[in-house]
Protein backbone atom coordinates (compact mmCIF):
# COMPACT_ATOMS: atom_id res chain seq x y z
CA UNK A 1 0.00 0.00 0.00
CA UNK A 2 1.35 3.37 -1.09
CA UNK A 3 2.11 6.00 1.70
CA UNK A 4 -0.86 7.81 0.93
CA UNK A 5 -3.17 4.90 1.01
CA UNK A 6 -2.10 3.75 4.33
CA UNK A 7 -2.38 7.37 5.74
CA UNK A 8 -5.91 7.42 4.38
CA UNK A 9 -6.73 4.55 6.47
CA UNK A 10 -5.02 5.34 9.44
CA UNK A 11 -6.94 8.86 9.52
CA UNK A 12 -10.10 6.89 8.73
CA UNK A 13 -9.54 4.38 11.46
CA UNK A 14 -8.71 7.08 13.93
CA UNK A 15 -11.88 9.23 13.12
CA UNK A 16 -14.11 5.67 13.51
CA UNK A 17 -12.40 4.90 17.01
CA UNK A 18 -12.60 8.54 18.03
CA UNK A 19 -16.32 9.62 17.02
CA UNK A 20 -17.39 6.29 18.55
CA UNK A 21 -15.36 6.71 22.45
CA UNK A 22 -17.23 10.35 22.31
CA UNK A 23 -20.29 9.35 21.74
CA UNK A 24 -19.51 6.89 24.77
CA UNK A 25 -18.38 8.82 27.33
CA UNK A 26 -20.08 9.22 30.23
CA UNK A 27 -19.34 12.93 31.92
CA UNK A 28 -18.08 16.16 30.63
CA UNK A 29 -14.74 14.60 32.70
CA UNK A 30 -14.37 11.50 30.61
CA UNK A 31 -15.20 13.36 27.44
CA UNK A 32 -12.41 15.92 28.10
CA UNK A 33 -9.94 12.85 28.60
CA UNK A 34 -10.78 11.77 25.12
CA UNK A 35 -10.11 15.07 23.59
CA UNK A 36 -6.73 15.23 24.89
CA UNK A 37 -6.09 11.79 23.82
CA UNK A 38 -7.55 12.04 20.52
CA UNK A 39 -6.74 15.75 19.46
CA UNK A 40 -4.35 17.47 22.18
CA UNK A 41 -0.74 18.58 21.19
CA UNK A 42 0.64 15.01 22.20
CA UNK A 43 -2.20 13.01 20.87
CA UNK A 44 -3.03 10.20 18.49
CA UNK A 45 -3.72 12.71 15.28
CA UNK A 46 -0.66 14.52 15.99
CA UNK A 47 1.04 11.21 16.31
CA UNK A 48 -0.76 10.54 12.80
CA UNK A 49 -0.12 13.22 11.16
CA UNK A 50 4.16 12.82 11.74
CA UNK A 51 3.43 10.87 8.65
CA UNK A 52 2.59 13.42 6.49
CA UNK A 53 6.02 15.39 6.32
CA UNK A 54 7.04 11.90 4.38
CA UNK A 55 4.51 11.99 1.54
CA UNK A 56 5.65 13.25 -1.54
CA UNK A 57 4.50 17.13 -2.09
CA UNK A 58 1.97 16.63 -4.45
CA UNK A 59 0.11 14.14 -2.38
CA UNK A 60 0.15 16.34 0.53
CA UNK A 61 -2.66 19.02 -0.36
CA UNK A 62 -5.08 15.71 -1.06
CA UNK A 63 -4.13 14.42 2.24
CA UNK A 64 -4.33 18.20 3.83
CA UNK A 65 -8.10 17.83 2.85
CA UNK A 66 -8.42 14.62 4.33
CA UNK A 67 -6.81 16.01 7.87
CA UNK A 68 -9.75 18.97 7.82
CA UNK A 69 -12.70 16.29 7.44
CA UNK A 70 -11.33 14.13 10.03
CA UNK A 71 -10.78 17.38 12.44
CA UNK A 72 -13.77 18.48 11.59
CA UNK A 73 -15.89 15.26 12.10
CA UNK A 74 -14.29 15.17 15.58
CA UNK A 75 -15.32 18.22 16.55
CA UNK A 76 -18.36 17.81 15.20
CA UNK A 77 -18.84 14.34 17.16
CA UNK A 78 -16.85 16.22 20.71
CA UNK A 79 -20.00 19.03 20.10
CA UNK A 80 -23.00 16.63 19.52
CA UNK A 81 -21.82 14.77 22.95
CA UNK A 82 -20.61 17.74 24.75
CA UNK A 83 -24.02 19.38 24.23
CA UNK A 84 -25.96 15.96 25.56
CA UNK A 85 -23.51 15.26 28.46
CA UNK A 86 -24.53 19.43 29.49
CA UNK A 87 -28.25 18.77 28.90
CA UNK A 88 -28.16 15.07 31.21
CA UNK A 89 -26.42 16.97 33.98
CA UNK A 90 -29.04 20.12 33.25
CA UNK A 91 -32.10 17.47 34.26
CA UNK A 92 -30.24 15.36 36.87
CA UNK A 93 -30.01 18.96 38.80
CA UNK A 94 -33.30 19.75 38.24
CA UNK A 95 -34.82 16.46 38.96
CA UNK A 96 -32.24 16.34 42.23
CA UNK A 97 -33.77 19.90 42.85
CA UNK A 98 -37.44 19.96 42.41
CA UNK A 99 -39.73 21.67 44.95
CA UNK A 100 -42.20 18.99 46.19
CA UNK A 101 -45.05 21.61 46.41
CA UNK A 102 -47.26 18.96 48.33
CA UNK A 103 -44.92 18.95 51.73
CA UNK A 104 -46.15 20.82 54.45
CA UNK A 105 -44.50 24.21 55.28
CA UNK A 106 -41.66 24.75 58.04
CA UNK A 107 -43.24 26.54 60.36
CA UNK A 108 -42.31 29.99 61.89
CA UNK A 109 -42.76 30.08 65.71
CA UNK A 110 -44.65 33.81 66.37
CA UNK A 111 -44.48 35.67 69.47
CA UNK A 112 -47.34 35.97 71.90
CA UNK A 113 -48.29 37.54 74.88
CA UNK A 114 -46.93 36.19 78.29
CA UNK A 115 -49.93 34.68 80.41
CA UNK A 116 -49.05 36.87 83.15
CA UNK A 117 -49.60 40.22 81.57
CA UNK A 118 -52.65 38.71 79.96
CA UNK A 119 -54.26 37.79 82.96
CA UNK A 120 -53.17 41.35 84.19
CA UNK A 121 -54.72 43.09 80.84
CA UNK A 122 -57.88 40.77 81.86
CA UNK A 123 -58.00 41.83 85.36
CA UNK A 124 -57.66 45.70 84.12
CA UNK A 125 -59.63 45.91 81.55
CA UNK A 126 -62.35 44.55 84.19
CA UNK A 127 -61.75 47.44 86.37
CA UNK A 128 -61.87 49.85 83.55
CA UNK A 129 -65.13 48.86 82.45
CA UNK A 130 -66.30 49.45 85.86
CA UNK A 131 -65.00 53.14 85.61
CA UNK A 132 -61.90 53.16 87.47
CA UNK A 133 -59.18 54.69 85.92
CA UNK A 134 -55.86 53.32 85.13
CA UNK A 135 -52.87 54.76 86.76
CA UNK A 136 -49.29 53.37 87.05
CA UNK A 137 -46.21 54.20 89.83
CA UNK A 138 -42.21 53.94 89.91
CA UNK A 139 -41.15 50.57 90.57
CA UNK A 140 -38.42 52.31 92.57
CA UNK A 141 -40.10 54.12 95.55
CA UNK A 142 -39.25 55.57 99.00
CA UNK A 143 -40.48 54.89 102.48
CA UNK A 144 -42.67 57.88 102.66
CA UNK A 145 -44.67 56.20 99.84
CA UNK A 146 -44.23 52.82 100.31
CA UNK A 147 -44.67 52.64 104.22
CA UNK A 148 -44.71 55.92 106.11
CA UNK A 149 -48.01 57.54 104.22
CA UNK A 150 -49.56 54.24 104.28
CA UNK A 151 -49.58 54.27 108.02
CA UNK A 152 -46.68 51.34 107.90
CA UNK A 153 -44.90 51.85 111.41
CA UNK A 154 -41.27 51.88 111.44
CA UNK A 155 -41.13 48.28 113.58
CA UNK A 156 -43.47 46.83 111.53
CA UNK A 157 -41.91 43.57 109.63
CA UNK A 158 -42.38 44.44 106.20
CA UNK A 159 -39.87 46.87 106.72
CA UNK A 160 -37.34 44.73 108.25
CA UNK A 161 -34.24 44.28 105.74
CA UNK A 162 -35.40 40.24 104.40
CA UNK A 163 -38.39 41.93 103.16
CA UNK A 164 -37.67 44.45 101.15
CA UNK A 165 -34.89 45.05 98.70
CA UNK A 166 -32.99 48.45 99.62
CA UNK A 167 -30.75 50.33 97.17
CA UNK A 168 -27.73 50.73 97.68
CA UNK A 169 -26.37 54.37 96.58
CA UNK A 170 -29.71 56.19 95.99
CA UNK A 171 -31.68 58.66 98.02
CA UNK A 172 -34.81 60.52 97.33
CA UNK A 173 -33.87 64.47 97.24
CA UNK A 174 -34.26 64.18 101.09
CA UNK A 175 -31.72 61.97 101.11
CA UNK A 176 -33.62 59.48 102.21
CA UNK A 177 -33.27 55.85 101.04
CA UNK A 178 -34.93 54.57 97.56
CA UNK A 179 -36.24 50.49 97.70
CA UNK A 180 -37.72 48.25 95.19
CA UNK A 181 -41.91 48.79 96.58
CA UNK A 182 -42.79 45.96 98.15
CA UNK A 183 -46.68 46.51 97.06
CA UNK A 184 -48.72 48.60 94.67
CA UNK A 185 -50.48 50.26 97.51
CA UNK A 186 -47.73 53.41 97.36
CA UNK A 187 -49.64 54.17 94.20
CA UNK A 188 -53.06 55.31 96.42
CA UNK A 189 -50.64 57.73 98.06
CA UNK A 190 -49.21 59.33 94.79
CA UNK A 191 -53.11 58.90 92.72
CA UNK A 192 -54.50 61.07 96.00
CA UNK A 193 -51.49 63.26 95.98
CA UNK A 194 -51.96 64.12 92.39
CA UNK A 195 -55.65 64.14 93.27
CA UNK A 196 -55.43 66.93 95.81
CA UNK A 197 -53.13 68.99 93.56
CA UNK A 198 -56.45 69.63 91.59
CA UNK A 199 -58.99 69.00 93.34
CA UNK A 200 -60.80 66.54 95.83
CA UNK A 201 -62.11 63.01 95.45
CA UNK A 202 -63.78 61.35 93.87
CA UNK A 203 -61.62 58.83 92.80
CA UNK A 204 -61.18 55.16 91.38
CA UNK A 205 -57.99 53.91 90.57
CA UNK A 206 -56.51 50.87 88.97
CA UNK A 207 -52.84 50.50 89.66
CA UNK A 208 -51.24 47.45 88.00
CA UNK A 209 -47.45 46.84 88.09
CA UNK A 210 -44.51 44.99 89.28
CA UNK A 211 -43.56 44.30 92.87
CA UNK A 212 -40.52 43.20 94.76
CA UNK A 213 -39.73 41.11 97.82
CA UNK A 214 -37.27 39.31 99.18
CA UNK A 215 -38.60 35.55 98.60
CA UNK A 216 -38.28 32.61 96.45
CA UNK A 217 -39.98 29.66 96.45
CA UNK A 218 -43.12 27.08 95.11
CA UNK A 219 -45.35 30.44 95.34
CA UNK A 220 -43.30 33.15 96.04
CA UNK A 221 -40.82 34.46 93.12
CA UNK A 222 -38.54 38.32 94.40
CA UNK A 223 -40.43 39.90 91.26
CA UNK A 224 -44.04 39.46 91.00
CA UNK A 225 -47.50 41.31 89.97
CA UNK A 226 -49.91 43.13 91.77
CA UNK A 227 -53.06 45.40 90.57
CA UNK A 228 -53.93 47.54 93.16
CA UNK A 229 -57.81 48.84 93.13
CA UNK A 230 -59.01 52.05 95.35
CA UNK A 231 -62.03 54.13 95.37
CA UNK A 232 -62.26 56.95 97.63
CA UNK A 233 -65.30 59.37 98.08
CA UNK A 234 -68.18 60.47 100.46
CA UNK A 235 -70.30 57.44 102.00
CA UNK A 236 -67.68 54.35 100.16
CA UNK A 237 -68.81 51.58 102.68
CA UNK A 238 -67.69 48.14 102.92
CA UNK A 239 -70.82 46.95 100.85
CA UNK A 240 -69.25 49.03 97.87
CA UNK A 241 -65.62 47.06 98.39
CA UNK A 242 -67.81 43.64 98.41
CA UNK A 243 -69.91 44.04 95.19
CA UNK A 244 -66.92 45.36 93.64
CA UNK A 245 -64.77 42.21 94.56
CA UNK A 246 -67.71 40.01 93.93
CA UNK A 247 -68.31 40.90 90.20
CA UNK A 248 -64.44 41.16 89.63
CA UNK A 249 -63.78 37.40 90.95
CA UNK A 250 -67.03 36.36 88.71
CA UNK A 251 -66.07 38.14 85.98
CA UNK A 252 -62.08 37.23 86.08
CA UNK A 253 -62.80 33.29 86.51
CA UNK A 254 -65.67 33.60 84.09
CA UNK A 255 -68.52 32.34 86.62
CA UNK A 256 -70.01 32.37 89.67
CA UNK A 257 -67.86 32.10 92.22
CA UNK A 258 -68.49 32.43 96.23
CA UNK A 259 -66.47 35.24 98.24
CA UNK A 260 -66.20 35.71 102.02
CA UNK A 261 -64.53 38.29 103.83
CA UNK A 262 -62.14 37.34 106.64
CA UNK A 263 -61.26 39.83 109.64
CA UNK A 264 -57.24 40.47 109.30
CA UNK A 265 -54.74 43.04 109.83
CA UNK A 266 -53.24 45.54 107.28
CA UNK A 267 -51.40 49.18 108.73
CA UNK A 268 -53.37 50.68 106.01
CA UNK A 269 -57.02 49.35 105.98
CA UNK A 270 -59.61 49.80 108.85
CA UNK A 271 -61.39 47.24 109.03
CA UNK A 272 -59.22 44.95 107.04
CA UNK A 273 -59.94 42.05 105.14
CA UNK A 274 -58.92 38.77 103.50
CA UNK A 275 -60.96 37.91 100.73
CA UNK A 276 -61.65 33.58 99.37
CA UNK A 277 -63.17 32.40 97.08
CA UNK A 278 -65.24 29.25 97.04
CA UNK A 279 -62.76 26.95 96.35
CA UNK A 280 -62.31 26.66 92.04
CA UNK A 281 -60.98 23.28 92.24
CA UNK A 282 -63.50 21.40 93.99
CA UNK A 283 -66.44 23.46 94.12
CA UNK A 284 -66.38 23.95 98.16
CA UNK A 285 -66.48 20.55 98.67
CA UNK A 286 -62.58 20.40 99.96
CA UNK A 287 -59.00 18.79 97.90
CA UNK A 288 -55.63 19.18 98.58
CA UNK A 289 -55.65 23.05 96.96
CA UNK A 290 -57.65 24.45 99.30
CA UNK A 291 -56.29 22.11 102.45
CA UNK A 292 -60.02 20.68 102.98
CA UNK A 293 -61.20 24.20 103.80
CA UNK A 294 -63.18 24.39 100.58
CA UNK A 295 -62.02 28.00 100.12
CA UNK A 296 -59.09 29.70 98.96
CA UNK A 297 -57.51 32.88 99.57
CA UNK A 298 -56.84 35.62 96.99
CA UNK A 299 -56.38 38.96 97.98
CA UNK A 300 -56.11 41.81 101.01
CA UNK A 301 -58.35 44.37 101.12
CA UNK A 302 -60.25 47.03 103.53
CA UNK A 303 -61.62 50.52 104.29
CA UNK A 304 -58.78 52.92 103.55
CA UNK A 305 -57.41 54.07 106.99
CA UNK A 306 -57.80 57.27 108.17
CA UNK A 307 -54.64 58.20 108.91
CA UNK A 308 -53.47 57.34 105.24
CA UNK A 309 -56.31 59.85 104.17
CA UNK A 310 -54.67 62.39 106.13
CA UNK A 311 -51.08 61.71 105.39
CA UNK A 312 -52.20 63.17 101.70
CA UNK A 313 -54.44 65.90 103.50
CA UNK A 314 -57.63 64.24 102.84
CA UNK A 315 -60.45 64.55 105.22
CA UNK A 316 -61.26 61.44 106.81
CA UNK A 317 -64.23 63.00 108.42
CA UNK A 318 -66.15 63.68 105.08
CA UNK A 319 -64.86 61.33 102.78
CA UNK A 320 -63.74 57.81 103.08
CA UNK A 321 -62.70 54.83 100.84
CA UNK A 322 -61.86 51.39 100.12
CA UNK A 323 -58.65 49.89 98.71
CA UNK A 324 -57.42 46.08 97.70
CA UNK A 325 -54.46 45.00 96.36
CA UNK A 326 -54.51 40.95 94.84
CA UNK A 327 -51.26 39.50 93.53
CA UNK A 328 -51.60 38.52 89.37
CA UNK A 329 -49.63 35.36 89.37
CA UNK A 330 -51.61 33.90 92.11
CA UNK A 331 -55.01 34.20 90.07
CA UNK A 332 -53.40 33.41 86.67
CA UNK A 333 -52.20 29.71 88.57
CA UNK A 334 -56.17 29.67 90.42
CA UNK A 335 -57.84 30.24 86.98
CA UNK A 336 -55.41 27.72 85.11
CA UNK A 337 -54.69 25.24 87.79
CA UNK A 338 -50.90 25.97 87.25
CA UNK A 339 -49.04 24.47 90.44
CA UNK A 340 -45.65 26.09 90.30
CA UNK A 341 -45.48 29.83 90.12
CA UNK A 342 -41.65 29.65 88.59
CA UNK A 343 -43.01 28.61 85.91
CA UNK A 344 -43.80 31.93 84.69
CA UNK A 345 -40.08 33.12 85.14
CA UNK A 346 -38.40 29.55 83.54
CA UNK A 347 -39.66 30.71 80.08
CA UNK A 348 -39.55 27.40 78.64
CA UNK A 349 -41.74 27.05 75.64
CA UNK A 350 -43.74 23.93 75.98
CA UNK A 351 -45.21 25.78 79.03
CA UNK A 352 -45.93 28.79 77.30
CA UNK A 353 -47.43 26.79 74.14
CA UNK A 354 -49.90 25.28 76.79
CA UNK A 355 -50.84 28.29 78.69
CA UNK A 356 -51.81 29.13 74.59
CA UNK A 357 -49.61 31.89 74.63
N1 LIG B 1 -50.73 45.93 99.86
C1 LIG B 1 -51.18 44.71 100.45
C2 LIG B 1 -50.17 43.60 100.17
O1 LIG B 1 -49.36 43.73 99.31
C3 LIG B 1 -52.53 44.29 99.88
C4 LIG B 1 -53.62 45.25 100.24
C5 LIG B 1 -53.88 46.33 99.42
C6 LIG B 1 -54.38 45.05 101.37
C7 LIG B 1 -54.91 47.21 99.74
C8 LIG B 1 -55.39 45.91 101.71
C9 LIG B 1 -55.65 46.99 100.89
O2 LIG B 1 -50.16 42.60 100.83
Amino acid sequence: MSGIDALNEQLSGLQDAAVKAFAAAADPAALEQLRVSYLGKKGALTEVLKGVGKLPPEDRPVIGQKVNAVKQALADAWQATSEKLESEAVSLRIEAERVDVTLAGRRRDSGAMHPVHKGLQEMTAIFSQMGFSIAEGPEIEDEFHNFDALNIPLEHPARAMHDTFFLNDMSNEKGEPMLLRTHTSPVQIRAMQRCMEDGEPPLAIVAPGRVYRCDYDVTHSPMFHQVEVFKVDRNVSLAHLKGVLQHFLSAYFEKDVPIRLRPHYFPFTEPSAEVDIGCVFCKGSGCRICKNSGWLEVLGSGMIHPNVLASVGIDAEEYSGFAFGLGVERLVMLKHGIPDLRLFFENDVRFLRRMGA
